[in-house]
């Protein structure tokens, strides 16, 4: 190799993190190359987004460490030299302003491009904004609110906003999580947007727990247990057992599809229609988990919501053989189906009540028996969940944003479990949850159902369908367009499926 590899984009010299209560990062030294995409990965909880957030200016490290951009050293704790020294980042949250428009949110810390007289130039603003969107893949309403578009579109709304053209070229794109929710086919477009960016020489630093994305894309990745580096090492020189082992400091056990005795129909959609979805028709029995798959904007990401009533629909939707009005997600609760949905900020939770708060809100009716007692009983109750959900918090008293963002995943699937559902719908429900926690996951969703609980799980992670299901419905264009049952569920199959490529073996 040339003299460059000495070079060095960014370093991280002993760089420390104390949260109260919690040591987030302890002395961390990292150094990443031009041009190279370097994954960080550990489990949820370990320090990747502190390591990030204070990369970006938005937490301030402990005294000690240093952090370098080039030879240049970087202020601690102002997002502003973050930015003129070229670093971009993509957050875990992605950090939109929800009510407001893509086309706003592009333009917030960019800062409008304006005419001479300091008006700002919409249509300019709207040319840029249409263009970067269509690259990635998305033809969307600039106009709407991004409350409106999927996961996907919104990821792809704040990676344009984190490459919009800028004094400062870009040194470093780093993105926490981008593909949480994503689908195979819209993962490969983020790739494509990975290697053009180092094609044009800034480095990547790419936070995934899925480690086949890690093998991809990354040249190098680094691991983080507990605030500690455990180690960084070239991705040709390892795998993804030896991975998912160094994650978790031992070996995990991921599980595998149970079959089981099926009761009566639980849950029943006739001829159910919304935004894409149309004329479904599904039968969910007692014990049974049925998968949902197909490409984003299939139909697949629509299905849970319809159901829960969280947005309009046509058609019936029947619980026990109770009919649930459209519309009512208060008595689709009260007839008891449990949701989590995809987006846990919009719809999930409440992020500044605390962990226990969230977990209880499905469910007081238990605790309404003088004060003292509920509250006592609530917090061992919310303990014991967190206790199975391997939750790793500072306690169930702290806000929701004190939680890495697996663990609060862990808080939503917690609030649900718990009441026991007569129905089960999931949207995403080991977004961002680490492999580790992700087979607890699946192994309390198998009990659910050992339990009774009709399960339908909408997914973009085709091994955890393969995991979970006994049967997978796919969809296309809004329409079930393949039905897998058994040992005809895999991943390729899913896959196919979903892009609408007939295969033989599989009715459509
Ligand atoms: N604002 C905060 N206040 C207190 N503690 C925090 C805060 N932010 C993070 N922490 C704690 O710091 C630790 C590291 O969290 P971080 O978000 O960096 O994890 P992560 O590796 O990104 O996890 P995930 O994979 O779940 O996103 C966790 O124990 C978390 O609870
Ligand atoms: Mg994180």
């Amino acid at each position: 190799m040339t003299d460059s590899t000495d070079d060095v984009v960014l370093s991280l010299r002993d760089v420390s993190k104390t949260f109260p209560g919690t040591v987030a990062l302890d002395r961390v030294d990292l150094a990443i190359r031009p041009g190279e995409v370097h994954a960080l990965v550990g489990q949820n909880g370990s320090g990747k987004s502190t390591l990030i957030k204070i990369l970006a200016g938005f937490h301030e490290p402990d005294a000690g460490g240093t952090i370098r951009v080039g030879d240049t050293v970087l202020a601690h704790g102002d997002p502003a030299a973050a930015h003129a020294a070229g670093l971009r980042f993509v957050h875990q949250d992605l950090g939109l302003v929800m009510t407001e428009s893509a086309a706003d949110n592009l333009a917030l810390g960019a800062g409008y491009p304006t005419g001479r007289t300091g008006g700002i130039r919409w249509r300019e603003q709207y040319r840029y904004a249409r263009q970067v969107m269509r690259e990635l893949g998305h033809d969307i309403d600039l106009r709407s609110p991004v409350r409106q578009l999927s996961a996907v579109e919104r990821t792809a709304v704040a990676i344009a906003r984190a490459m919009r053209p800028a004094a400062a070229p870009i040194a470093l794109l780093v993105l926490d999580e981008p593909t949480a929710t994503m689908p195979a086919h819209d993962v490969e477009t983020l790739y494509d947007l990975v290697r053009r960016v180092r094609a044009n020489g800034a480095a990547v630093l790419y936070v995934s727990h899925h480690l086949d994305e890690v093998f991809a894309l990354a040249d190098r990745v680094t691991v983080l247990r507990d605030g500690h580096l455990i180690t960084t090492i070239g991705v040709a020189d390892t795998g993804p057992r030896e991975l998912a082992d160094l994650m978790a400091g031992g070996h995990v056990d991921i599980g595998e599809r149970a079959i089981r005795e099926l009761g009566d129909p639980a849950l029943e959609l006739r001829d159910v229609s919304g935004r894409v979805l149309r004329d479904l028709n599904l039968v969910v029995r007692q014990g049974e988990i049925v998968g949902l798959a197909g490409i984003d904007g299939s139909g697949r990401d629509e299905i849970t919501m319809v159901t829960f009533g969280g947005s309009p629909r046509t058609g019936t939707v029947r619980v026990g053989g109770a009919e649930i009005p459209a519309d009512r997600p208060d008595l689709a609760a009260a007839h008891g189906i449990g949701f989590v949905p995809a987006d846990r900020a919009a719809h999930g939770l409440v992020m500044d009540m605390t962990v226990r708060e969230n977990m209880t809100l499905t469910r007081l009716g238990d605790y309404l028996s003088g004060l003292a007692l509920r509250h006592r009983r609530e917090r061992s109750d919310v303990v014991e969940w967190g206790r199975r959900l391997g939750l790793a918090a500072p306690g169930t008293e702290v806000a929701m944003t004190a939680l890495s963002g697996g663990n609060q995943q862990k808080v939503v699937l917690g609030k649900w479990l718990r009441t026991n559902p007569k129905v089960l719908l999931l949207d995403e429900p080991t977004q961002g949850v680490d492999v580790a926690a992700k087979a607890e996951v699946h192994r309390l969703v198998d009990r659910a159902a050992d339990g009774g609980t009709a399960v339908l799980v909408a997914s973009s992670d085709e091994t955890e369908l393969v995991r979970l299901c006994t049967r997978v419905v796919v969809l296309s264009r809004g329409r079930v367009s393949a039905e897998l049952v058994g040992d005809d569920i895999t991943r390729a199959a899913i896959t196919r499926a979903g892009l609408g490529v007939a295969e033989e073996g599989v009715s459509a």
